[in-house]
């Protein structure tokens, strides 16, 4: 523990910043459709677990996802807290419309590094989408903050490796026209830690004064892999999914975004700063089963904080006994 301080954080505590988008990425591709009292409700209890952002919700076409096609009504419903940033995703105008009068606080504008999932995702190529995103930016700068989510950045389902080139001539362009953030995302679960290392170290100073996210999903078991990762090269801002819910319905193979509450827990127990209730977070977390009628993919929940105790067995004292007696104590 004493050398993931000194490695990681110096002398001071460091804080990092964790966004829930269990309520975008998570349900977005689960075939029930969550009522909207119910997801109103969790985002409400998800707001006093100390979360620095939560992702409500998307203004999509409702036929391309329908299970969330309440968004007005989920937005316009919730309790806002004062220290939360509520994001929405929006894929076009039309999106960031909705979201705008919804009273978002940030617009989560999308687009792919790959130009096949671009294709699939936005029905636009990378470079309409560049010029729809700026469109945006120009048109809602100074009444909300416009974040940048750039996926596929670390590996393309249907084309395979994507040059770093790709996500940073994205990211220049949307960051020279005026995105207040850039994320840069894991779509399907491709990055390994050493791939993360390579293509964030040095991010934070070529997007200076951007709030810099990394979106990991754990399809391939290297979710908190490549947070550590990310941690090692300075990124303090992390997206995951309760109960580690999640996938795009447009991305072949797509599974769970890391796990909120695992996420929590293993920064916790590092000694990190969250600012998170874990136990208030473990206990949304247990409603998801319930939501979404089936198993999720969360350990913590499962197997209790790392300090959990179990009973020493019934017959210890005999056993002790007998084990001294044998070697003559
Ligand atoms: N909100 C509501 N409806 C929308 C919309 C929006 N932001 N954007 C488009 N639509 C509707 C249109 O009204 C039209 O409806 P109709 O068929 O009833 O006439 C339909 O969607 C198609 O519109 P069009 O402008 O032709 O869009 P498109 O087919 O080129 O692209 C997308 C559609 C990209 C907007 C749609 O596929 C989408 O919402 N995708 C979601 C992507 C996503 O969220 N992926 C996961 C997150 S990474
Ligand atoms: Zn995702």
């Amino acid at each position: 523990m004493a050398d993931a301080h000194s490695t990681f954080m110096g002398n001071t505590k460091r804080k990092i910043f964790v966004h829930d988008v269990s309520m975008r990425d998570g349900l977005q591709i689960e075939p029930v459709f969550v009522p909207t009292q119910e997801k109103i409700a969790l985002i409400n209890a998800l707001s006093r677990t100390g979360l620095a952002k939560i992702e409500a919700t998307s203004f999509t076409s409702p036929k391309a996802i329908p299970a969330l096609r309440d968004a007005e009504e989920v937005m316009k419903g919730i309790e806002r807290a004062p220290n939360v940033t509520y994001a929405c995703l929006a894929p076009n105008m039309r999106g960031a419309e909705r979201a705008l009068a919804c009273g978002a606080d940030e617009i989560n504008l999308v687009m792919s590094a790959s130009e096949t999932h671009n294709l699939a995702n936005t029905r636009m190529t990378r470079e309409q989408s560049l010029s729809v995103l700026s469109q945006i930016i120009d048109e809602v700068a100074g009444r909300v903050a416009v974040n940048i989510s750039i996926s596929t950045a670390f590996g393309c389902p249907m084309e395979g490796r994507v040059p770093e080139e790709e996500v940073l001539k994205i990211g220049d362009a949307l960051a020279a026209r005026g995105a207040d953030g850039i994320t840069v995302c894991d779509t399907t679960g491709m990055a390994n830690p050493r791939q993360v290392e390579l293509l964030c170290e040095g991010l934070a100073q070529r997007w200076k004064g951007l709030e810099l996210t990394l979106h990991f999903h754990n399809t391939r078991g290297m979710g908190l892999a490549n947070v550590m990762a990310g941690l090692a090269v300075g990124i303090d801002r992390y997206d995951s999914s309760l109960a580690g819910l999640g996938g795009c319905p447009y991305a072949p193979g797509a599974t769970g975004n890391i796990c909120t509450e695992d996420l929590v827990h293993m920064l916790d127990s590092m000694g990190f700063e969250t600012g998170i209730d874990l136990d208030r977070l473990i206990f949304c977390a247990s409603q998801m089963p319930g939501l979404v009628q089936h198993d999720v993919p969360g350990q913590v929940m499962k197997a209790g904080k790392w300090d959990k105790r179990f009973p020493v067995p019934g017959d210890f004292e005999e056993t002790r006994a007998r084990a001294l007696s044998r070697v003559g104590l």
